[in-house]
This record gives C-alpha cells, structure tokens and sequence, in this order.
C-alpha cells in the first residue's frame, strides 16, 4: 500500500514539474482582461530624478558610493542627472497619458525631503516637487501610487548601521509618518519598501547593491529583521493614524522569481530555494502563523551551531515582534521578472562563501539557454514560472490579492523591441491564466516607463517602454513598439496576440 502511495506521489510531482503547464499564451483569440483590473508603469527616484544635490537634497547611500567608487558600476555613471525627471516630471506625466494607464507608481527620495533624515526639518523645495508631480498626475485623473523606500537610503542613516540598526524601525517610521501627513489627503495607495530581498540580501550580504557590505551570512538576515518591523511600524501608523481620515491602503513590494527543480530529485531542493529567496520576506507577513519560514529558521540555526556561532545568525523574531508583523500588507506586491532552475547535490558544499544565505540553502541555480528570446536579451522569458509563482502564492498564502507592482524585460535598446512585446504578452497570458484558475490579480505594472539608471548596469541595460536619448539635454522620450502594444491592452482591456501597433500613433493625441 504504502508503494502505492509513493508511485502515486510521484506521479503526482511529476505532473507538478511545471513545463508540463501549457501556457495559453501562443493563443491567437484575444483574451479579455476583468471589469476593475488596473494597468500602470513603474519607476523610482534615484533611477529617473537626478538633481542629486539641488534645493536642499542631501546625499543618499547611491550617491555616496558612485562618487566615491565610481566603477562600481558597469559603465562607471551615476543618477546625478539620470532623465532628470526632477525638471522634466510634465513630460514623464505626458507619456503616462499618452500610454492611458489607471495609475503611475513612482518612489520618494528621503533625502529630498528630509535632509537630516529626521523630521527636525522638511525640506519645502523637495515636497513642492513631489505635490507638483502628484498634482499634475491628478489633473488627467492618473492615481499616484507612492513607494517610500526604493534603495536611496540617507547616507547618514548608512554611518549608523543602516538597515542593520534597530532603531530604523523608528527612523522609517518618523519618515512614514511624513510622508502621510505630506501628501495622503491626495495619495491613496502606499508601498512602504521595495523588495526586502534585494536591499538585505543585494545590499548587506553582497557587492550588487550600496552600500556594498558584503557581509554574508549576518549582515543580510539583521537587516531581513529590521526591514520587517520597518515596514509594519510604517503600516501601523497608517493604519492608527491614518487610515480612518485619508482611507488609502498600505502594502510591501516582494521580490520573487520563480525556482524550478531540475528534476524530480530536486523537489524538495527548490521548494527551500523558494523559502530562502522570497518566503524569508513573505511568511513573516502572510503566512498563518506569521515568523520566518520553519525551513530556514531550522536550516540556519543548524548550520550557525556547526560553524561555531553561539546563535543563529539569523536574529529571531521575539513572539511580539512576530505578531507586530504578521498581516501588516494591504495587498500583496509582487515583483517579478525570471526563473531560475535549481539543484542540490554533493558539489554544492563548499560551492559558496561560508557563511552565506546560499550556503544555509544549498542550492545551485541556473537559467537554461533555450528561455533566451535572442542573443541580445537581459533577461530570461519563461511565462509558465511566473504562473507557478502565482499558484503558489495563491495556494500556500490564501489567495491574497495581488497587485503586479514590476514586470519587464531589459534590452540594450532599439525602438522595435519585439523582443518585450513577446515577453509583456505571454507574461499577461500567463497571468491570465493563474486568475482564470482563482487567483485574485488586481493590477499590472510595467518596469518601467522609461529607460533609467540600471542600479549596477548603469545605462548599459534598457527596461523601458519608452526610449531615452541621454545624449540629449532634454533626454528625448520616445514610444517603443511596446508602448503602442501596452497602450492598446489598456484601451482595450484585453490581450489580442495579433495586433500588431504600427498604425497607433504616439506623440499625445489631445482626444485622450
Ligand atoms: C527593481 C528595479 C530595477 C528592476 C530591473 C527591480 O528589482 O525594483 O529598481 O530597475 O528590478 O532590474
């Protein structure tokens, strides 16, 4: 009996191993998107603003490090000037309408408006931008969607430890709080951070982000702690304070790609690789009984003990602390971009640093050639991942709603990019997919608007819909194809694989 149970398991996981999930996506019939759904674009502060010293804005941890270590970035730029959205926000909003998205969901730069970090001083200059962006976007009944914290940390804020001290919890807090009092009579939708696991994990345990830490294994999991309660402190006082009189929604933007076994061997491999990379942010929050996934907490006290450390270096959550978190997100933010396929096998010891988040997790990861739409691509196109991530989301977490705050394709530039038009479309069908099955999706956004500074990649790599021309002083944007395709989703609220947009013109039609 019980080898009967162990065939059908197996079949069972079989069948589970997700390329068997047929896509609809080649599909030529048009699909229709629900009454209600919203569409929209992404950016954020450091990667479009520039003015990175103007009117009273102090330096933030991007500024500090391009300026001091300027090759840190592939082609040694920076976001002093970047599309200089700080001047030229009217044309950003242009565009936006030009396109005919729901909303625009862009991020606050601290430093602008809290140059001391603290709110011992506002600063008039850097609020009157953002009411003036917030207000234009308003004019043409375009909703402003806010993330407080998209990487740019004050570089004060850095000296003292950063996203590693627990009193940031306050700091963020106090910053919160201002920007509600600021600008949410009008602002209605709040992300608190972008992706927790690319600030710690990117940013404190390796060299792909600033500040650079690079300390593995520690800095990461004190930082997954702080950034947490950060994030609820920021939800708690929206929601005591708040809530009642401006009526928004407060929410977290997670970063999670999709990780596929190899094979029927790596199962169980894969499922901790999906815990380590997203549950450690996610389960926190959603899960039943809040706290980091049981897999990791186990996994890195064992490993912590054998290495000789007297606790687990991942800091645990007090049982306050684990109820001050849980069920702090309006809505589930969901970044997403690629699948990775993993393995575990005797060679992954001593494969990575010791200590380390992959080291605590013992997968390999790689990205098979054949999910390559060409050779110029940046990233990988594997539509059926970002539908296994959204059953599971919606399957292990009770069907949270989701907004798609991040999606997108990166390319080194061209106006025709059929490439992102392939991707956009069967990433949309994919998604359709998982919502025709139950899963509650509620909005969709582009990453990005416009091309912008690549964190590490600096101009190198193009996420845009638009292209920028950075030669030019105005930073000329101009429609790529995918412009012309998203924009007639959006008119049409549908999915139609066979429109093709070279009769859509995009220099702003004055009927929209
Ligand atoms: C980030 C963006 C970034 C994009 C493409 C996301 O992880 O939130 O800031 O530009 O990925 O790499």
């Amino acid at each position: 009996m019980r080898g009967a149970y162990g065939l059908f398991f197996l079949i069972v996981c079989l069948l589970c191993l997700s390329e068997s999930h047929e896509i609809k996506s080649s599909r030529q019939d048009v699909r229709k998107f629900p009454d209600g759904f919203r569409f929209g674009t992404s950016t954020a502060s450091y990667q479009i603003e520039g003015a990175w010293d103007e009117d009273g804005k102090t330096p933030n941890i991007w500024d500090h490090m391009t300026h001091n270590e300027p090759c840190v970035i592939k082609d040694c730029s920076n976001g002093d000037v970047a599309l200089d959205s700080y001047h030229l926000y009217k044309r950003d909003v242009e565009i936006l309408r030009e396109l005919g998205v729901d909303y625009y969901r862009f991020s606050l730069s601290w430093t602008r408006i809290m140059p001391n970090s603290f709110p011992d001083k506002i600063n008039e200059a850097g609020v009157q931008y953002y009411n003036n962006l917030i207000n234009e976007l308003l004019k043409y009944n375009i909703e402003p969607m806010i993330t407080l914290y998209h990487w740019d940390l004050p570089q004060k804020l850095q000296e003292l430890g950063g996203w590693t001290n627990p009193h940031i919890v306050d700091w963020f807090g106090d910053y919160a709080r201002q920007a509600y009092r600021l600008f949410g009579d009008r602002v209605k939708s709040w992300m608190t951070v972008n992706e927790p696991y690319q600030i710690c994990n990117h940013g404190y345990g390796d060299v792909l982000k600033a500040p650079i830490l690079n300390m593995k294994g520690v800095a990461d999991y004190m930082c997954a702690k702080y950034v947490l309660l950060a994030h609820a402190r920021a939800y708690h006082i929206y929601d005591e304070e708040f809530r009642a009189s401006q009526g928004g929604n407060v929410f977290i933007a997670f970063s999670a790609q999709w990780y596929e076994p190899e094979s029927e061997n790596d199962i169980v491999a894969a499922q901790d690789c999906n815990q380590f990379l997203w549950g450690l942010y996610v389960h926190p929050i959603y899960a039943e009984n809040g706290d980091y996934p049981p897999v990791v907490k186990q996994r890195v006290a064992a490993k912590s003990a054998a290495q000789g450390y007297p606790r687990s270096r991942l800091i645990e959550f007090t049982p306050e602390e684990i109820q001050y978190v849980r069920g702090t997100s309006d809505f589930f933010g969901l970044n997403h971009y690629t699948t990775y396929s993993v393995y575990r096998n005797e060679s992954v010891q001593g494969y990575y640093e010791i200590p380390s988040l992959y080291d605590d997790a013992e997968v390999i990861l790689y990205q098979k050639t054949e999910w390559s739409l060409g050779e110029t691509d940046l990233v990988k196109t594997v539509p059926w991942g970002f539908y296994n991530l959204l059953k599971q989301i919606r399957e292990d977490y009770n069907n949270p709603p989701v907004y798609i705050i991040e999606n997108g394709f990166a390319s080194q530039g061209g106006l025709m990019d059929d490439d992102r038009v392939q991707y956009i479309r069967n990433y949309m069908s994919a998604m359709l997919d998982a919502m025709q099955e139950g899963s509650d999706i509620r909005a969709y956004s582009i990453w990005s608007l416009v091309d912008n500074f690549e964190w590490m990649k600096g101009y190198t790599q193009r996420f845009g819909i638009y292209e920028v021309d950075y030669e030019a002083p105005e930073r000329t944007r101009t429609a790529r194809k995918s412009a012309r395709v998203y924009k007639e989703i959006m008119r049409t609220r549908s999915l139609d694989f066979s429109f093709d947009p070279s009769d859509i013109t995009m220099p702003l039609d004055e009927g929209h």
